[in-house]
């Protein structure tokens, strides 16, 4: 994709004005603002309606702008040299000096980092003189926008500006690792686990739905919701649902959503969430899913829908 100048300028423009503006990542897009400024980080979390413990992930151009706010450790510079900048996020020790807003970590002493491959997302860090704390840019709760057109569709003139950077290939929220003690993963995302393990070679421990152990706060809520139920592990479906299916059916129905149509786990997780938000559109009142296997993107799919699907 061409790279817009002028379209960046504004972005820049806006920022340096404590504008919460939306901005693309490979991932999804995010909601944008200075993490260096108070005023600037409050507005993401009225924005969103977002409850002010669920901390913020902060993102980055290079590990040199880092360094200013996080220690680094051996397994982080192993890590980011080969996974980023791409879809993880590493949890951090902040550093005592470091100027990230208290609003970002809810005076916690760690924090959530991320470096953004996509193109148009580093020449705006690059060009900053500060990070960026970037929710996922949806109305808290909700699900995650991929497109410009999301974005506008979550928070209309609410926000002054959407910087365009297509369709994000991910398509799902990064995964992210914490690496304060013992490397644990905190979500399942946009990069696969296994390939995690292979690299600290070890079987990495994953808290993931355990209510009483919640490292991630807002992870044990319900999240990633389009606001009507979805039943998983269906065989049929019933007259008035939305059928997510990933492995083409001989039958055509029009209630048919396909993430795939030959079970490929990476292009149906990508494909979820703009799937969600098109039957939500379609005023459809009930979601079924075709049983998903759990396996590599199957499980991040598969926990999305769970969390989903709670009451
Ligand atoms: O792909 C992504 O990660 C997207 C794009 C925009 O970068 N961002 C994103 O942010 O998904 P958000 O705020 O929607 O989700 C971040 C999650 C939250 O559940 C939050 O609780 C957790 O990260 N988190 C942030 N800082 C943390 C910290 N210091 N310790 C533990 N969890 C943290
Ligand atoms: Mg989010």
């Amino acid at each position: 994709m061409k790279i817009n100048d002028t379209n960046i300028k504004k972005a820049i423009k806006y920022l340096n004005n404590n504008e919460c503006i939306g901005i693309p990542t490979e991932t999804v897009y995010g909601l944008a603002a200075n993490a260096y400024s108070d005023k600037a980080t409050k507005r993401i979390f009225k924005l969103k309606g977002r409850p002010a413990d669920n901390p913020l992930i902060v993102h980055y151009y290079s590990v040199k702008d880092l360094e200013k706010d996080c220690e680094t450790n051996n397994l982080f510079n192993k890590l980011y040299k080969s996974l980023s900048p791409g879809p993880i996020t590493f949890i951090l020790k902040l550093k005592k000096e470091s100027k990230i807003s208290k609003n970002v970590t809810n005076n916690k002493k760690t924090l959530g980092v991320r470096f953004p491959s996509h193109q148009t997302a580093r020449i705006l860090l690059k060009s900053l003189k500060y990070p960026l704390a970037a929710p996922s840019a949806n109305i808290s709760e909700g699900i995650s926008p991929v497109t410009k057109d999301d974005v506008y569709d979550e928070f209309g003139e609410k926000i002054k500006f959407i910087l365009e950077g297509g369709r994000s290939k991910v398509g799902i929220e990064s995964t992210i690792i914490s690496l304060v003690k013992k490397p644990q993963i905190l979500r399942l995302g946009g990069l696969d686990i296994s390939i995690l393990s292979k690299k600290l070679k070890t079987n990495l421990k994953t808290k993931l739905h355990n209510k009483s152990n919640i490292n991630s706060p807002g992870r044990g809520r319900i999240h990633y919701s389009p606001g009507i139920p979805i039943r998983l592990n269906a065989v049929k479906i019933k007259k008035d649902e939305a059928f997510i299916l990933i492995k083409k059916k001989r039958e055509n129905n029009k209630n048919y959503f396909y993430l795939s149509k030959t079970n490929n786990l990476m292009e149906s997780v990508k494909n979820l969430y703009k799937t969600l938000r098109r039957i939500k559109k379609l005023g459809y009142k009930k979601i079924a899913v075709q049983t998903i296997p759990n396996r590599n993107f199957g499980l991040v799919i598969n926990d999305r829908l769970l969390r989903a699907s709670k009451k």
